[in-house]
């Protein structure tokens, strides 16, 4: 008995060590040293069940954040989205990898309807947890499924949020109705000038390729900004709206 509780506490510990360990170095060194320059679309898959960097977001190491860390860590990133998407109570609004469902369940609440969106079932699992009563009330919806092909109508959404999650500007333009807006959330590009090319198995993008990215997409009334700054975390957020025709 002894024995099985010093082995649970150990390997627990050891998941928790590895979890914490690359998700700072995720969110703080904001790089990696992949060669060669990975190409644009790796990042649909990198981060999804399988992919090389699939167990940031899966299995154990994946349970460990999505259940602690980035809940409590992103607080204030959830906040400054909020401010920017500016929710309203008419809303339909869709998370682009939504892990595990924190953004929604903190500051969307009030809005009348909200989904979802993740390719893994770890962070989905934690996320129906978080909105269960939500989701029973109608008002919710989780579905698994990746940014590259989003899984909905044409015009289905009012808002689209992506916080450090992969994303389709033309995908997001596409499941927006005219007059809705799209607030990305990506880390601060400043932040690691020396290696402009890759970071963690995708293309580094400063603020003008991410502006370039929207208005390519059709968005208008771009803007940019950002929150905090380095070498601390700081990240960089991305809005724009869909024009009305
Ligand atoms: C760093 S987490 C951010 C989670 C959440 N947005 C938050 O900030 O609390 C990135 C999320 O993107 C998801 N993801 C990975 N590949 C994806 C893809 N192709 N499409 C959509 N989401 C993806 C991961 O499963 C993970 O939940």
């Amino acid at each position: 008995m002894r024995r099985t509780t010093t082995f649970a506490l150990v390997a627990g510990g050891a998941t928790a060590a590895v979890a914490g360990g690359a998700y700072a170095r995720a969110r703080l060194a904001g790089h990696g040293s992949d060669k060669p320059l990975p190409d644009e679309d790796a990042v649909f898959s990198v981060y999804a069940p399988g992919g090389k960097y699939g167990f940031l977001a899966n299995g154990p190491v994946g349970w460990v954040i999505a259940r602690t860390l980035m809940p409590v860590a992103e607080a204030g990133v959830y906040r400054a989205i909020a401010e920017v998407v500016d929710l309203q109570p008419d809303d339909e609004l869709l998370d682009i990898g939504c892990g595990p469902g924190a953004f929604l369940a903190a500051k969307a609440q009030h809005v009348h309807r909200i989904v979802g969106l993740d390719p893994s079932p770890t962070m989905l699992h934690a996320a129906e947890r978080r909105l269960a009563d939500r989701i029973a009330a109608g008002t919710a919806r989780l579905v698994a499924g990746s940014a590259a092909d989003l899984p909905f109508g044409d015009g289905e959404f009012t808002a689209v949020t992506a916080i450090f999650a992969p994303l389709s500007h033309a995908e997001a333009f596409r499941v927006l109705r005219p007059g809705g807006r799209l607030v990305h959330l990506d880390n601060d590009p400043r932040r690691s000038p020396s290696e402009p090319a890759s970071a963690w198995g995708r293309r580094r993008y400063d603020e003008a390729d991410h502006r370039r990215m929207f208005e390519d997409a059709g968005f208008t009334d771009v803007t940019s900004r950002y929150r905090g700054a380095p070498p601390l975390a700081g990240e960089l957020l991305v809005s724009g709206r869909k024009p009305v025709a």
